[in-house]
């Protein structure tokens, strides 16, 4: 038998790229592939890349810049490590990475992971391998399915993507380009996927898509189901807690939706929905196809269903033809709203996309004043809203051993991790818990269904980092 390869994946950007990076490990685990945190000791390095914007981009070659020192002082050992570069860099520059920099073997777009094996093969043969081609077959019933071993190893939260892609077309992304236009996975596909976390020990599934409540997945009948639908039909399968769906449109938000928070006790109350900008006009030159008042009346209807619902956005600042005025929009919808939590971005052109064109850029200095605006008032809302646990009891699914011996880290609906001093048989179940008090972001408590421990939570004892 020969000594199994070693496969190190980084991961950049979104949740589809976690969850992609797992299913590269379970389509190349046939192959004689394991899995190393290590990318010294990897003979395949994959970079799962983000295209959103710049920054994350420019992060890749740099990357690069580095992988090819080792790959050289590997060379020299007699070892030979191939390179790949997935994800929507990988879609959107193609062949041109090879160009830029030649250390890299393979060039993989997200619609092909499933021919990884062979495009190694190839690269083997050839000295490169590109394939960023959209193929007719579904890549996800040609995806091996995971080993439970392999699921167990990754925790009792799961990602499950339910769609791919996006029609939307706002004028700032990328998405439309390099993951192609929107495709839903059938309802049959899904649960089956459920059913095999929930039976290896996954309590959470987090539904992922790019425009995941664009769902229109075809169920076992021939009919079509949205989002609504779907979350209740896996809410019934057994062993699963919680639900979650990530990232939601504002205009694919229809009331079976809404009313999937009001009926069903494991869809969380926490809904991520993007808003970029409380300026109409922005939102118009965005081409969101919503209003702010369009938004605050589908924020309002959500409270209505579901009085602890709580939200989160994206923001982009510095739009092309952002105003003062538009931005002071912006903030006022912040207020209006109180978000517990919200990630803020300066608008960075990408190339290809309409609004790249646009003229009006808002220079370097003003963007930079408005994020820093921007940011100040969501770190408020967040610290007043995670502040609000202290004193009240709260379930949390316990997700893990924390850094600290003895200690559990969970987390509560609103995701906040909790930390409590737990046996780690507790891992897996939801359990009340007293928030005692609050150490950055994440709070400590003591569980309220046993006897407090006689070696209390101290505020120390919380590991520092985020
Ligand atoms: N510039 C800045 N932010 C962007 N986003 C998407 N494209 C861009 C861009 N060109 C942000 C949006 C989106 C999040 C995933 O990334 O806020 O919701
Ligand atoms: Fe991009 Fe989201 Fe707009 Fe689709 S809806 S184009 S993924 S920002």
């Amino acid at each position: 038998m020969t000594a199994p390869r070693k496969l190190h994946i980084k991961s950049y950007g979104c949740q589809m790229n976690v969850y992609d990076a797992q299913r590269m490990v379970d389509t190349l685990a046939p192959e004689g592939f394991v899995e190393t945190a290590n990318a010294e000791d990897a003979d395949l390095v994959i970079l799962n890349t983000c295209h959103i914007r710049e920054k994350a981009s420019e992060k890749v070659y740099s990357e690069l810049g580095r992988l090819r020192l080792a790959k050289e002082e590997a060379a020299k050992q007699g070892k030979e490590v191939r390179i790949a570069v997935a994800g929507c860099v990988a879609q959107a520059e193609g062949e041109e990475i090879i160009r830029r920099a030649p250390v890299v073997d393979i060039v993989v777009g997200p619609q092909s992971y499933h021919h990884l094996p062979q495009l190694l093969r190839r690269a083997a043969q050839d000295g490169r391998a590109v394939e960023t081609e959209f193929p007719i077959e579904d890549k996800f019933t040609a995806l091996p399915q995971p080993r439970p071993a392999a699921i167990r190893a990754r925790g009792i939260s799961s990602f499950v993507t339910v769609q791919e892609g996006c029609d939307k077309f706002c004028t700032f992304c990328v998405v439309p380009y390099t993951r192609g236009m929107e495709v839903s996975r059938p309802v049959a596909r899904i649960v089956e996927d459920v059913m095999r976390l929930a039976d290896n020990g996954v309590r959470e599934i987090t539904l992922i898509g790019q425009n995941v409540n664009a769902y229109h997945g075809e169920s076992e009948d021939g009919a079509t189901w949205s989002l609504g639908r779907l979350l209740h039909r896996i809410a019934a399968i057994p062993g699963i807690a919680r639900l979650r769906y990530s990232t939601s449109h504002p205009r694919d938000v229809d009331d079976a939706l809404i009313e999937a928070h009001r009926d069903i006790p494991a869809v969380m109350p926490f809904v991520h929905l993007p808003v970029q900008s409380g300026s109409d006009r922005i939102l118009a030159a965005m081409n969101r196809k919503h209003s702010a008042s369009d938004y605050l009346r589908i924020v309002d209807k959500f409270r209505k269903a579901r009085e602890d619902i709580a939200f989160s956005s994206d923001f982009i600042v510095g739009f092309p033809g952002e105003s003062e005025e538009d931005f002071a929009a912006t903030l006022a919808l912040v207020r209006q709203i109180s978000y517990a939590a919200a990630y803020s971005f300066k608008y960075s052109p990408r190339p290809g996309t309409p609004a790249a064109e646009l003229e009006g850029m808002v220079t370097a200095s003003v963007m930079d004043q408005r994020l820093a605006r921007l940011q100040e008032l969501i770190d408020s809302q967040q610290a007043a809203f995670n502040a609000a646990a202290i004193g009240t009891t709260v379930d949390v699914l316990f997700e893990r051993p924390a850094r600290n011996p003895g200690q559990i880290v969970g987390r509560t609906a609103y995701l906040q991790p909790a930390h409590v001093i737990a046996p780690p048989d507790i891992i897996g179940q939801v359990r009340p818990v007293a928030i005692e008090s609050l150490e950055r972001y994440s709070l400590l408590g003591t569980l309220a269904d046993t006897p407090p421990p006689a070696d209390r939570l101290s505020m120390s004892s919380l590991p520092t980092g985020a």
